[in-house]
């Protein structure tokens, strides 16, 4: 067991966490999406043990994120009309891209796949702890595989102290769902609802494929149930006598998404919600979650809200 230590996100922090990762070590970042599990991407050691750590089917591989989107070019090969793209950067959006042969990355950061995911996140504890690293950082979100995403430092500690180094603490994040995955090659594909909506991807590039999921690349079907509380989940319900409930829009119940109805305020609040509800539920307890909006950033809640209500 180790002792994983909580570091302030100030220089001292900073040049320790990046100590630590230059010695093959784990570290837990905020992201402005969720915090990420962060290892060297070049050190199949340092790989393997955020497989291990997290206890993750080593078939499902990991984004790579990167500090500035002119370091692309040294890991994957850029795609036509990829400068549309730009706005969208530093940002919650990960592009699925062809994986360069002198990338030098660890094979089990894209699971032996041609497409290495990447990703320039925008969050300045992340950038900063990328720039004092000065390398690519293996990073999936800093959970247990299966579990509800952490978007607070303490969540990563609940689940995952003890099996890493360190968790740089950058309070909670803002967006609270994880990135949206995008294949661009043409016909572009969605692989997993996220942070940037939907209809601003396609805003830019134009009509945009759904068919593809990013949980399930090499093994359909599999990983359908994630995100998962230890209760029962049910949703676009109403809460029965005994059962917790998790509103969204106005109404009477003590969890509440966004009593406006406003989904950006409901993604943020989402993981932190399910966590507060699963311990009031406890093993065996039930939460009834009211219906959400299938627009804009509704995609990745509902995405996400299926899975943990998904049968194990
Ligand atoms: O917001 C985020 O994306 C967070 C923060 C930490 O950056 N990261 C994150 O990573 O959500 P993770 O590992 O929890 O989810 C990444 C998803 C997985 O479903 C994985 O299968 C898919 O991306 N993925 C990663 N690399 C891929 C690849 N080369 N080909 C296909 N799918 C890939
Ligand atoms: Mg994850």
């Amino acid at each position: 067991m180790l002792e994983t230590c909580l570091l302030c996100p100030d220089d001292a922090g900073l040049s320790e966490a990046a100590r630590l990762l230059d010695a093959g070590g784990l570290v837990a970042f905020p992201s402005e999406t969720v915090y990420g599990l962060g290892g060297d991407a070049r050190n199949d050691r340092a790989v393997a043990r955020i497989y291990e750590a997290k206890g993750r089917p080593s078939f499902n591989p990991l984004i790579v994120h990167l500090a500035d989107a002119a370091d692309i070019g040294r890991y994957a090969y850029l795609p036509e009309g990829f400068d549309r793209l730009a706005g969208f950067w530093p940002g919650p959006l990960t592009l699925l891209l062809p994986l360069r042969a002198d990338a030098g990355l660890s094979p089990l950061v894209t699971a032996g796949l041609a497409k290495v995911a990447i990703r320039i996140p925008a969050h300045p504890v992340a950038r900063a702890l990328l720039r004092a690293f000065d390398g690519p950082l293996a990073g999936p979100s800093a959970n247990p595989s299966g579990r509800i995403s952490p978007t607070r430092a303490s969540h990563v500690m609940d689940g995952l102290g003890g099996r890493i180094e360190a968790v740089l603490d950058g309070g909670p994040c803002a967006v609270g769902v994880e990135s949206t995955i995008l294949d661009p090659e043409a016909p572009p594909v969605l692989l997993r609802p996220g942070g940037v909506a939907l209809e601003a991807l396609e805003a830019v590039l134009g009509p945009i494929g759904t068919g593809g999921d990013a949980a399930k690349p090499s093994a359909p079907g599999q990983l359908l149930s994630h995100y998962a509380p230890r209760g029962r989940v049910r949703l676009n319900a109403m809460a029965g006598p005994d059962e917790i409930a998790i509103g969204f829009g106005p109404g009477p119940a003590a969890l509440n998404l966004s009593r406006t109805g406003d989904l950006v305020e409901a993604a943020a609040n989402l993981f932190h919600m399910l966590r507060v509800a699963d311990d009031l539920a406890g093993e065996g307890g039930t939460i009834a979650i009211a219906p959400v909006p299938e627009t804009g950033l509704g995609r990745a809640i509902n995405d996400r809200l299926r899975r943990a209500a998904a049968p194990r």
